[in-house]
């Protein structure tokens, strides 16, 4: 017989983003662009840039230490570190491995996930089935991105878009019925070349003809990618909302993947959402890929935005393609 299934659910989080702001009225002093254009267009007044001698694993620590203070875990209690990131410190070893000794998590084990934008929502589902399984009791799952130091800052059509950021969330067991009720994961390869960093890996070597090319910085085919979003993310979500048992009407709150407002406000209007129910932070901090959806949930649920029983809807949508949704009845206590 196989062992009952327990619910995971999240028992803490926290967010952190670097000190230095990007404003709309910088990239006008960089690139032929406004900032009505940029805000007009997508939603985004600011955004927050890293030190170039800080790597993403000094973000995802910083935003670890809070989730596990909010969760009252100590880093010996870990048993998994996930990073979901497309920025790590190097190709070899991985982001989650440097974290781990970083927080003295001696008995956890560590991987990063790759996933793009969608990579929270990836992590907390593989975090899932390992407290699920009563494998694991305490997992943490970071996304975190120092996109900046792969953005074309010569190009106008993506250098506007991107942050630097870090979110966390704990996972564990919690009350039967609670945490994460359903999930949908999904890709489509076939889409890979739109939005990527061409050579960052093993495909091509970094040559000066590659750096002139501009193939280390992120390219984007962004009505491609417009589109795609779109119907991805409304997509993602009903299907998770199917397997939960639920409807649009029954979420409490909404966090989409935070790429452009158009987006989110094209999800809105296909599912019928009210627009209170969005959790909405691009205007701050842009698009900060597998941060986006942890930052913003670590930012609510700082604000006291959350009650025990809430259902909270997760969407997101990236590179690869990938999409990604999870449904989580709230478990915290106020
Ligand atoms: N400032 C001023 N003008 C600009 C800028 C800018 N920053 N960028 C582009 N333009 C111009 C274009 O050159 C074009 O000019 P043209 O008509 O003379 O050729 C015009 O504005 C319109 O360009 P479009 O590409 O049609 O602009 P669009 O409305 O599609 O907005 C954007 C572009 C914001 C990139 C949009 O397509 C988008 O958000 N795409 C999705 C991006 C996304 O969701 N990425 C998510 C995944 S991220 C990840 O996985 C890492």
């Amino acid at each position: 017989m196989l062992p009952k299934k327990i619910d995971a659910g999240v028992l803490g989080t926290g967010f952190y983003v670097p000190d230095r702001v990007l404003t709309n009225s910088d990239l006008e002093k960089m690139v032929d662009t406004s900032d009505a254009w940029i805000v007009e267009r997508t939603g985004i007044h600011e955004r927050r840039l890293a030190p170039d001698e800080t790597p993403v694993s000094e973000l995802a620590f910083q935003a670890a230490k809070r989730a596990l203070a909010d969760a009252g875990t100590s880093p010996e209690e870990l048993d998994l570190i996930i990073v979901a990131t497309l920025t790590a410190d190097c190709v070899c070893p991985s982001a989650a491995s440097i974290l781990q000794d970083r927080l003295g998590a001696k008995h956890a084990a560590a991987f990063d996930l790759s996933a793009a934008c969608s990579g929270f929502v990836y992590a907390s589902s593989v975090a899932a089935q390992f407290i699920a399984t009563g494998v694991y009791r305490r997992i943490l799952v970071i996304g975190a991105e120092t996109l900046s130091k792969y953005v074309d800052w010569e190009d106008r059509n993506t250098c506007v878009l991107f942050g630097d950021g870090a979110g966390a969330a704990v996972y564990g067991p919690v009350e039967e019925g609670y945490g994460i009720r359903a999930f949908d994961l999904g890709s489509d390869g076939s889409g890979a070349d739109l939005l990527g960093i061409p050579a960052s890996g093993s495909r091509h070597m970094i040559t000066e003809e590659i750096i002139r090319q501009r193939l280390n910085r992120i390219h984007m085919a962004g009505q491609e990618v417009f589109r795609f979003a779109v119907r991805a993310m409304p997509a993602t979500l009903l299907r998770s909302l199917e397997r939960a048992g639920l409807s649009p009407a029954d979420i409490d709150w909404f966090i989409p993947h935070q790429a452009n407002i158009r987006i989110i406000q094209a999800a809105a209007k296909r599912l019928a959402i009210p627009p209170e129910k969005f959790i909405i932070n691009i205007g701050k901090y842009g698009n900060v890929s597998a941060a986006s959806i942890p930052m913003a949930l670590a930012e609510a649920a700082g604000e006291g935005r959350f009650h025990k029983g809430d259902i909270v809807a997760l969407a997101g949508f990236g590179a690869g393609l990938t999409w990604a949704s999870c449904i989580m009845k709230w478990a915290k206590e106020d």
